[in-house]
């Protein structure tokens, strides 16, 4: 911060702005727990994450040792914050940028990017990632297509870590007035567990680090057997977790590893905006919910620091979507109403009616056209009716005549109506009291129809 001769106080650019973060108390959350739990809030970084702490320190090594000269080209595989990080300071200094991203990536994140003129190549995240189509791979090989350009290279550069070591740590020590106990953090590239642990320990041997890996990740299983496993399984949790140990990764300043799925992630993401008011992404609920596991077995003299590394705003397409939560089943709903039903019978949206003028022929064309059993029979929007494929069977085979009678001289009662924001279990009362179906009203019109099948499939899937 500057103060010029007019009093004015002002910061010479945005750079000036990074690091600097709050520590703020964990409130509605905490309560129960016994340790005081902090966490250092990263979104208030100018790029909205901790990665803005290391994309400048990596620029200006680079251009020290003179890899990188005006007019340069700045490359690097990203989950996308680091990105934002390199662009911001690429933007003062006027590089250009070009990411690699996974495609399980948020499009919010590649949109970001490219609002900062940068070139992002989305390539697949289901690759090893030693395969030429992996982010990492690719980074490196547009870097030797493209000259006067550098890998920034966040996974091996030891200036990311030491970018914490000069800055997180510091910060924190000074912010807890010495007294931490516990940190507990994501690992990505490693880069803020290594640097912020060093420092820490340093300062304080007895000061505990604390990993926290989402379940799929291999660095878990890694820290306690030192084998690589073979198998992994996919995750949606984005910046953390690996498939491979990263060279920025120093796991001697490590103590223990714990794990938290994506459910445990997303809704502890989502509980953090609703009841501490801190608008997060995804890793960092997985922080706030590995900090929990730990606290259970703290005391009140313990102080716990997690590190919630970006911002929600990032995610709003996808953990603040309540449509993705429930698709990807972490958002199990406190009602389950006939509309997820509905919405859950893919490609049979559409009503199929029939009125009460219809034939017994073309009512039967129907049925066996759509593969359904039954059919309500709808007059001026209202329903009057239902038929059932095996009973006008029987019918027309008794007397052929009625194939060309109309449907209202043959139909029986009309399917029960139940409004689209009533739970499944009104319609599982009337299903299981023998009606073959309901109808689904919304606004005054029928707009579906759920059958015994209907809720069977629902229910199991
Ligand atoms: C959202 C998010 N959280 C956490 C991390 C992990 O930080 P680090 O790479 O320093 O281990 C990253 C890194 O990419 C990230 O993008």
């Amino acid at each position: 911060m500057l103060t010029n001769s007019k009093q004015i106080r002002f910061h010479e650019n945005i750079l000036e702005t990074i690091g600097g973060t709050p520590l703020i108390k964990l409130n509605r959350i905490a309560q129960g727990y016994k340790p005081q739990i902090f966490v250092k809030v990263e979104f208030f970084n100018p790029g909205g994450s901790v990665k803005d702490r290391i994309g400048l320190v990596m620029i200006e090594e680079a251009e020290r040792e003179g890899r990188l000269k005006p007019g340069g080209t700045i490359v690097e595989a990203t989950s996308g914050n680091t990105g934002m990080g390199l662009a911001i300071a690429a933007a003062l200094k006027g590089y250009k940028c070009v990411f690699t991203m996974p495609d399980k990536m948020s499009i919010e994140k590649i949109r970001l990017l490219r609002a900062f003129g940068a070139e992002v190549i989305v390539t697949p995240t289901a690759v090893p990632h030693e395969s030429p189509e992996s982010y990492t791979e690719v980074a490196k090989r547009i870097v030797r297509e493209t000259p006067n350009s550098i890998l920034a290279n966040q996974y091996y550069n030891p200036k990311n870590p030491e970018a914490h070591y000069q800055t997180t740590g510091p910060e924190i020590w000074e912010q807890t007035g010495g007294q931490i106990d516990y940190f507990v953090c994501g690992i990505g590239t490693g880069g803020t567990i290594s640097g912020v642990g060093k420092y820490l320990k340093e300062k304080n041997p007895g000061v505990k680090i604390v990993g926290v890996d989402p379940r799929g990740s291999l660095l878990r299983d890694y820290f306690y057997t030192k084998k690589l496993p073979t198998a992994f399984s996919p995750y949606k949790i984005e910046g953390i977790g690996q498939d491979f140990v990263p060279g920025a990764l120093h796991f001697e300043f490590i103590d223990e590893m714990i794990e938290v799925t994506d459910k445990e992630s997303f809704l502890m993401a989502r509980r953090m905006t609703r009841e501490e008011g801190m608008f997060v992404g995804g890793s960092s609920g997985t922080a706030i919910a590995g900090t929990l596991k730990l606290a259970e077995r703290l005391s009140e003299k313990d102080v716990v620091v997690a590190l919630l590394p970006d911002t929600g705003e990032r995610y709003l397409s996808k953990i603040y979507n309540d449509d993705w939560m429930r698709e990807n089943r972490f958002l199990i709903p406190e009602k389950i109403t006939l509309r997820y039903v509905l919405q859950a019978k893919r490609g049979v949206n559409q009503l199929i009616s029939i009125d009460p003028v219809t034939t017994v022929r073309k009512a039967l064309d129907l049925l066996s056209e759509h593969n359904v059993s039954q059919l309500p029979v709808i007059d001026n929007g209202q329903p009057v009716g239902s038929v059932e494929e095996s009973e006008l069977m029987s019918s027309v085979l008794e007397s052929p005549a009625l194939f060309d009678a109309p449907v209202s001289s043959l139909m029986e009662a009309a399917f029960p109506v139940v409004h689209i924001e009533e739970s499944i279990n009104q319609a599982i009362a009337l299903l299981s009291k023998k009606h073959p179906a309901v109808l689904v009203q919304d606004d005054g019109k029928i707009v579906g129809i759920v059958t015994r099948f209907d809720v069977i499939e629902y229910m199991s899937r």
